[in-house]
């Protein structure tokens, strides 16, 4: 029995058995939470957070403008109660944010939500024992090669591939898994790392999923060209390691699965540029102060920050949250071309993955 933390609120969501299903406009379901829980990351990614951009004078938010824990905790469980059924904590790099495990320990009050974290693998050897203590159930590390050279010309701030295997080993040991390894592929960057990648993980036990670079936030330089279609990829993978595909898990799963015909394991395509799954899309999105945003390419969301500090009731809070998702309507991956990617919409590092 877990036992309920200081500043968690009344317990209104365990023990609901029937919370309400929410549609928007195209008849999907709210069921995915994705939380960012800081806009600062120790990587400077150059697909995500180029150097020329977040450099010193990059005005990160300040303290006071993130949602406390409390806050979090609450915005969650009245989520909850409008049918999510999946919470996914996301940065910048979540683990960079002090004490993370506590917010993990009142989120997994409620027994019944998937708890999963997406990181850069980074500080996941140190924490990785006390967020699975604090409730964590599984993890998502990022990890864009297996050689130093190209992985810290991708990170950019010289970050060892050892560290963040050391990470994954740790995670696996304390029984985060099956742990995920998210790999984006850009043209002529790490293409000659996915079938070293491939190897490494098959029989791990681990699931590697190949990302289509996309054309988040407007600074990552992004063009169709620089793209390496996942159908490319698997037929990298098969020349290789014969493989077949699988069924998903559940519907509206973002990653397409293939297994290994030898029986060593599965791997993973996330293909939001070529095959866009925005038809089944579940996913809302929550920045770190207290934005709402239905869609991973939305030029603006809603604020909530000012409806909970303004002392609003469950209620309302739920029902602005259903307005938002009512009217829904995103289908960006549908309708990309060269001319919305130059739009100005929100940084992943802002908004989450
Ligand atoms: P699980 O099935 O619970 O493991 O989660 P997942 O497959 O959603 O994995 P994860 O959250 O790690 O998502 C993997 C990556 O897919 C993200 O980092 C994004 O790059 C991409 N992605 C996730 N959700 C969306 C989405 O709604 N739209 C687009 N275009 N890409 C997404
Ligand atoms: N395209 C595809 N994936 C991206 N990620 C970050 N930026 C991009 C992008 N432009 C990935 C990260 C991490 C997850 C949060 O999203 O590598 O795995
Ligand atoms: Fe940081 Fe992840 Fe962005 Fe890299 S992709 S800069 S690790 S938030
Ligand atoms: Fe969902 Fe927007 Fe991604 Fe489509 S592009 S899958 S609507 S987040």
């Amino acid at each position: 029995m877990q036992t309920r933390p200081d500043q968690a609120p009344a317990p209104a969501t365990n023990g609901n058995p029937s919370p309400s299903t929410i549609v928007d406009t195209r008849g999907r379901p709210l069921r995915d939470l994705r939380i960012s829980v800081t806009d600062r990351c120790n990587f400077r990614c150059t697909y995500c957070m180029p150097k020329e951009v977040f450099g010193k004078d990059f005005q990160f938010l300040e303290r006071e403008q993130l949602l406390t824990f409390g806050e979090i905790h609450r915005l969650t469980r009245i989520f909850r109660d409008q049918g999510i059924e999946k919470v996914r904590i996301t940065g910048g790099e979540p683990l960079v944010r002090r004490k993370l495990e506590r917010l993990i320990e009142m989120l997994a009050y409620h027994q019944d939500l998937d708890l999963t974290l997406t990181t850069n693998g980074s500080l996941l050897k140190q924490k990785a024992a006390d967020l699975k203590t604090a409730g964590l159930k599984r993890v998502t590390v990022s990890l864009d090669a297996l050689d130093n050279e190209t992985f810290m010309k991708m990170n950019d701030v010289d970050f060892p591939v050892e560290k963040v295997l050391e990470g994954i080993d740790e995670a696996d040991r304390v029984g985060l898994a099956p742990v995920k390894i998210n790999m984006v592929v850009k043209r002529g960057v790490n293409e000659h790392s996915v079938v070293p990648m491939a190897k490494y993980f098959k029989g791990s036990g681990h699931i590697l999923r190949f990302i289509e670079f996309m054309d988040v936030g407007s600074t990552n330089g992004w063009k169709m060209d620089t793209v390496v279609p996942s159908r490319e990829l698997a037929a990298m993978i098969a020349a290789e390691f014969p493989i077949e595909p699988m069924e998903a898990n559940y519907r509206g799963e973002v990653a397409e699965r293939w297994r290994y015909l030898d029986g060593s394991g599965e791997v993973g395509f996330i293909s939001s540029v070529t095959q866009a799954f925005c038809r089944d899309c579940t996913r809302a999105r929550l920045s770190a102060e207290g934005q709402l945003f239905t869609c991973l390419f939305a030029t603006k969301g809603t604020d909530l920050r000012t409806l909970v500090r303004n002392e609003a009731s469950d209620d309302e809070i739920a029902e602005a949250i259903r307005r938002v998702w009512h009217v829904r309507a995103d289908n960006y991956s549908e309708i990309r071309t060269a001319e919305t990617a130059k739009l100005r919409k929100v940084e992943m590092s802002y908004i989450g993955g």
